[in-house]
């Protein structure tokens, strides 16, 4: 854990200067919402009736608790590291009871895992919330705080506010390709079918705004092809699958586009793009520069590249969680998770387009 502790100690002075500017009066803190997929859900799923789940052993096993929170990681999660860049507590999931009073002024997480940009994407986990479902949530989430400090301090909390959106793996993992000639598959042929998310994801995402939302960091898909479950089942002596990652190619520099247009549209850089893609197949090329030992074998799970099933009490566990790039078949370990979070923050436009959360925190501490 010691690049983690490196890390904490980095947050600790980031958490003393917000602490001293609140302390001023020159700045309170902002607000944090996440909406998407299993990469962002901080245990909304363990409220519902579905599969896909994260809520026991051994996920969890290095959150401080050492127990599961419905996080698909070993430890934190991508949105916990962000928090901790603005000096936050870690967002509840919006279904939690804890959810309420003071707490609702830190944010909330309305992301649920298996959920995709399409309403038909993860239809085999049968109770998740949608991507217009967490929309519908975030209004009424702003009528809740809104009771509690009036609309126009709600809305300043919203607009003031940081929002992170995951999705779009799920469209291709858990619909396009989840069976052989799969009804999308037959639909559309692949660049017709990124065409149409991409179009799909405009709307989400102008709704996003419609709604408050004013800085939105969106999120592109990793290497889909390079994960665990896809080199156990469709890759070749250790390949990358070469058709997700094609997916993955098409996809992710159409939604640079689409940002840049939105931005454009509204006059604003109120989009971020964040490139996962790179930031993952940093780990792929060249894992031993980040600590692993490997970015192609999951610390827990079972079959080749512990990428067949589930991660489950019945896995092969790896003892040190640290020095793999992923915890299960499909997601980042706790470690790697802090690295994109890192890259994030401080990545170069090649990583973070238009400009990184830290020039963007700069810049509105300014406003
Ligand atoms: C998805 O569902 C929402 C509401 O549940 C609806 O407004 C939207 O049009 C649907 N999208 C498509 C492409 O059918
Ligand atoms: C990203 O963040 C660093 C500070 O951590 C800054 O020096 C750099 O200029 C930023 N890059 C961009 C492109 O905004």
């Amino acid at each position: 854990m010691a690049s983690c502790m490196v890390f904490a100690c980095y947050n600790i002075v980031i958490g003393i200067v917000v602490a001293l500017g609140s302390l001023t009066g020159a700045e309170a803190k902002r607000a944090f919402f996440v909406f998407g997929d299993s990469l962002v859900d901080n245990g909304n799923n363990n409220f519902l009736a579905t599969s896909a789940r994260a809520d026991s052993p051994p996920y969890g096993i290095d959150y401080p608790s050492g127990r599961p929170t419905g996080r698909f990681s070993n430890g934190y999660n991508i949105p916990d590291f962000i928090s901790q860049q603005l000096g936050a507590e870690s967002t509840l999931p919006y279904l939690s009871p804890e959810l309420n009073g003071e707490r609702l002024l830190v944010g909330a997480n309305f992301a649920s895992a298996g959920i995709g940009i399409l309403n038909d994407t993860g239809i085999q986990f049968v109770n998740i919330i949608r991507i217009y479902r967490q929309l519908e949530y975030f209004e009424e989430y702003q009528q809740r705080v809104s009771a509690l400090i009036g609309a126009e301090a709600t809305e300043r909390l919203v607009n003031g506010a940081l929002v992170l959106i995951t999705l779009g793996g799920n469209d291709f993992v858990n619909n396009y390709y989840l069976v052989p000639f799969s009804a999308r598959s037959r639909q559309y042929n692949l660049p017709d079918y990124v065409k149409y998310l991409i179009s799909e994801y405009k709307k989400i995402l102008r709704r996003l705004y419609d709604i408050g939302a004013r800085r939105v960091l969106v999120t592109g898909t990793g290497p889909l092809g390079c994960v665990p479950a896809e080199l156990a089942q469709r890759g070749r002596n250790g390949e990358c699958s070469a058709e997700l990652q094609r997916a993955a190619s098409l996809f992710n520099p159409q939604l640079v586009q689409l940002i840049s247009q939105l931005n454009s549209e509204i006059d604003s850089n109120v989009f971020i793009g964040v490139n996962t893609q790179l930031m993952h197949t940093d780990f792929v090329t060249n894992p031993q520069a980040y600590g692993f030992i490997t970015a192609k074998v999951a610390c827990c799970g079972q079959g080749p590249y512990n990428g067949l099933g589930l991660c489950t009490v019945a896995s092969n566990l790896c003892p040190n969680r640290d020095i793999y790039a992923f915890w299960d078949a499909f997601h980042p370990s706790e470690r790697a998770n802090s690295f994109i979070a890192r890259k994030i923050f401080s990545g170069t436009t090649e990583y973070m387009y238009p400009m990184n959360l830290s020039t963007i925190l700069a810049l509105d501490s300014k406003n």
